[in-house]
């Protein structure tokens, strides 16, 4: 039986136009991450199982990690996600950094996921984080910072919404308001993360399971349901309504209004996944039916850098992922035609010795250079370039050679010129600033 050409299930193969796409949204989204003054790290694939036992969240440890021992027989995971890497990162040089630090990277994570729309078990994900803020600042400032992301690809507010929530609000929520014990709270949690994906009855047949029979009949399960429902800061019952936290979120929403952003929203539902968060959370979703999902989420995780032993650092951060961001730049019709990075194709007509000056000429002059074969038809040179997706084709024969005069032919308007080499090169360098750059 032949092997198959398939990559493993749920992760992609990059031809040549993927890559391209996704240079284009890297390139776009680090312009506009290094504009707030991030800077960029990395770190290796493989992390210590360790790492994630502490604070991940049970979900993503046990069922969704690729683990597995090492020859030497430690116990290792394929990064599932970013934070627990940079907060040890930090933690690592706690003493020696200049805070605040406002750092991004653009890792390659793993998840052992059902694959579906949006969902893979691979992905690359934007991670922003900034440590040592320990007011809203950090908050307003990374919110802004994915928003400007997205208006920086030509997205408008309301192809998207952006959703706050607390999880100290939360916490007050569950303990306090419904009095749920520890184990219930948490549980609990962990259902209201998962409520969007089925029906009102199955939430509440699973919240009935989840806490004491005793709270069950004190109506508790439908007092919860009501505060769910909850869509505005005002509609608060009066017992939450003068949490700390409910100050924090207000002042966030209205500094991010004043700052110009419409589509930030208080839902009561966002939870956020991670056992991490410690306060604001928050996630930014896709409005067309057909991306149903978050396409952004991070939170303030004060926590995590104090787990390896030294003083915490309040920290808030995000992770914005390829796939999600593919789809909505897709559905929304806001990928641009994106043009091969290889600006020429050269037609030789001439055998290869005598077109080599001209091409190291070009190069030289930093245009980007592929070269047909000699012995093929002009049209079939033409053919491949355009498959290629080349912008421009030139045609270098004996006659152009000795006139010095070449034809430029634009494959994608379907025009041509005749020009001296310089006049071509400067005129590409000129096409590459606009089109590429
Ligand atoms: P997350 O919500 O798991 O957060 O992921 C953030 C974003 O990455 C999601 O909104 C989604 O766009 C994308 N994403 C996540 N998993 C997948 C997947 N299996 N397939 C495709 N896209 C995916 C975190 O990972 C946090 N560590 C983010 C963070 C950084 N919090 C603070 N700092």
């Amino acid at each position: 039986m032949a092997l198959s050409t398939q990559p493993y299930k749920g992760a992609r193969d990059f031809y040549p136009e993927d890559k391209r796409l996704q240079n284009y949204l890297f390139n776009s989204i680090r312009t506009t991450v290094r504009r707030f003054g991030y800077e960029e790290y990395d770190a290796p694939i493989l992390e210590s199982l360790d790492l994630y036992l502490a604070k991940t969240g049970e979900e993503i440890v046990n069922e969704q990690t690729y683990s597995f021992e090492d020859r030497g027989g430690r116990k290792v995971v394929i990064r599932p996600e970013m934070t627990p890497t940079v907060s040890r990162m930090v933690a690592a040089k706690r003493q020696e950094l200049a805070y605040p630090l406002r750092w991004f990277s653009i890792p390659n994570l793993w998840r052992y996921e059902r694959p579906q729309r949006g969902r893979l078990r691979e992905h690359w994900q934007l991670n922003v984080d900034v440590f040592g803020i320990d007011t809203t600042q950090a908050e307003q400032e990374v919110i802004m910072l994915a928003n400007q992301i997205y208006q920086d690809f030509g997205a408008k507010s309301s192809m998207y919404d952006i959703k706050v929530n607390s999880r100290k609000l939360m916490d007050a929520v569950l303990r306090d308001y419904l009095a749920l014990d520890e184990v219930e709270a948490h549980s609990i949690s962990k259902l209201i993360d998962r409520m969007h994906k089925m029906d009102v009855p199955t939430f509440i047949a699973q919240a009935d399971t989840l806490i004491a029979p005793s709270k069950r009949e004190q109506g508790t399960v439908e007092k919860l349901l009501d505060i769910l429902s909850v869509k505005r800061f005002s509609a608060l019952p009066e017992a939450l309504a003068h949490n700390d936290s409910v100050a924090a979120l207000q002042q966030l929403v209205s500094d991010l209004q004043a700052a110009g952003l419409k589509n930030v929203v208080f839902d009561i539902t966002l939870m956020r996944g991670f056992d991490y968060y410690t306060d604001i959370v928050f996630e930014i979703f896709d409005t067309h039916p057909d991306n149903n999902r978050a396409m952004m989420g991070g939170g303030r995780y004060d926590g995590l850098v104090g787990l390896f032993g030294v003083e915490p650092v309040p920290t808030v951060g995000f992770g914005l992922g390829d796939a999600t961001l593919a789809n909505f730049l897709e559905t929304h019709h806001l990928l641009p035609e994106l043009p091969s990075e290889t600006q020429l194709y050269i037609a030789p007509l001439v055998a290869a010795q005598q077109v080599q000056p001209l091409v190291a000429e070009l190069r030289e002059h930093g245009v980007t250079v592929a070269e047909g074969v000699y012995g093929k038809k002009l049209g079939d040179h033409l053919k491949t370039a355009d498959k290629k997706g080349v912008t421009f084709a030139l045609i270098v024969g004996e006659k152009e050679l000795e006139s010095e005069q070449f034809t430029l032919k634009n494959l994608v308007e379907g025009t041509e010129q005749t020009a001296s080499i310089a006049r071509i090169i400067s005129q590409l360098q000129d096409y590459r600033t606009h089109a590429i750059d």
